[in-house]
């Protein structure tokens, strides 16, 4: 069952919408290339998948989906460098990540070949919807629902894995203003938060909508007991810089261990940077930013790359970051840029040629 080679069908569309497209002005995630993969499970096991043109799906009201959230994705780039060669960063890392989540969300575990050459073909059929302009990339979303039918609450019988790609410019325009939370919570112990889950990130949104109303753009979670530490972003890891020791938390069941978090903090050591993995309280951060040892905080993510922070606020004050001439984050941002364009020796091996 793991060997796929040689058996994926791939249904090439009649016309492309390639030519509709301004690659120049690409923003994040909103149009969608010509293919997707598709993988049905039923009957107790991943069907054959296939590359298809991208299409909407057809599914029945009583699908689980719609009634218990029963659902995971991940998030990935292509990049193409400046030969026109495609690359993923750390594939393996994301399927790891993806059985986890389908495990923790009762979703049955998906076979590695099917997920990587899968995921190769379709980005081998769609290589001209991987951008060559800078700072933009396809971003590639695989996920899982449950198709199966039924109202009583159990896992579903039946699921769809699909791979669905938009070429994609930055996932944040301008600067970031995040709101440290002190009511919600976005996970617990022993909850969902460590997963891709669908229903993570609806939760989100309330809380969220309501800091964006009071101009900030994302929610900076706190731990659930007495939001006393800071954990991570909506869509991000979170970094903060006291002088020139680069700390972040440590991951958990609550937070969502982040390839590019892991990245930046190899990165960071190989440059010789202090780095501290640590719960970091919010008093902490607030008596930093006063004392002016609070040099830098920014987030980390596949869609966010690093994206610095200009300003948090908590208790209704407003906490201004300085503007740095060298920060950590220009600098890490261009190490691992340069290593995901192929532009830079890969001394890692993250690197995945397509
Ligand atoms: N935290 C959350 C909640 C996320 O959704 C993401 C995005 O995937 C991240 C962190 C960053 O993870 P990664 O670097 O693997 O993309
Ligand atoms: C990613 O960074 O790829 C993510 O999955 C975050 C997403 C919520 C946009």
């Amino acid at each position: 069952m793991e060997t796929m080679t040689n058996s994926l069908v791939v249904e090439k569309a009649k016309n492309s919408k390639i030519h509709d497209v301004d690659f120049n002005n690409l923003s994040f995630g909103s149009i969608y290339s010509d293919h997707m993969l598709v993988c049905d499970y039923a009957n107790g096991q991943w069907q054959a998948p296939k590359i298809v043109p991208y299409q909407p799906i057809t599914l029945e009201p009583s699908a689980k989906i719609f009634h218990y959230g029963q659902s995971i994705f991940e998030g990935m780039k292509a990049y193409k460098d400046e030969s026109g060669n495609a690359w993923l960063f750390r594939p393996i890392e994301n399927f790891t990540r993806f059985n986890k989540s389908a495990k923790r969300l009762a979703i049955p575990e998906l076979p590695e070949a099917y997920f990587m050459e899968g995921l190769t073909t379709l980005l081998q059929v769609e290589n001209d919807w991987i951008p060559q302009t800078p700072g933009s990339s396809l971003y590639i979303r695989p996920f899982i629902l449950a198709s199966g039918t039924g109202f009583h609450a159990s896992p579903a019988d039946e699921y769809k894995f699909i791979i669905a790609c938009a070429p994609s410019g930055a996932y944040f325009s301008g600067k970031v203003k995040v709101l440290i939370e002190e009511n919600y919570s976005r996970a617990a112990n022993g909850g969902v938060g460590y997963a891709k889950a669908g229903g993570n990130y609806a939760g989100q949104f309330y809380p969220t909508q309501l800091a964006v109303e009071k101009g900030y753009q994302q929610v900076i979670w706190t731990d659930d007991n007495n939001h006393e530490y800071i954990e991570e972003a909506g869509a991000m890891n979170i970094f903060v810089r006291i002088n020139d020791t680069l700390i972040t938390g440590p991951t958990s069941d609550r937070i969502l261990d982040g390839i590019t978090r892991k990245s930046i903090l190899d990165i960071a050591k190989d440059e010789g940077i202090a780095t501290e993995v640590r719960k970091i309280s919010v008093k902490e951060v607030v008596e930093a930013a006063m004392n002016g040892s609070l040099k830098e905080m920014f987030g980390a993510g596949t869609a966010a790359v690093v994206s610095p922070i200009a300003a948090f606020g908590y208790k209704d004050t407003d906490y201004e970051l300085p503007e740095l001439e060298n920060s950590y984050a220009s600098l890490l941002k261009k190490r691992i840029t340069d290593i995901q364009y192929n532009r830079a020796e890969d001394k890692f091996g993250w690197r995945y040629k397509v």
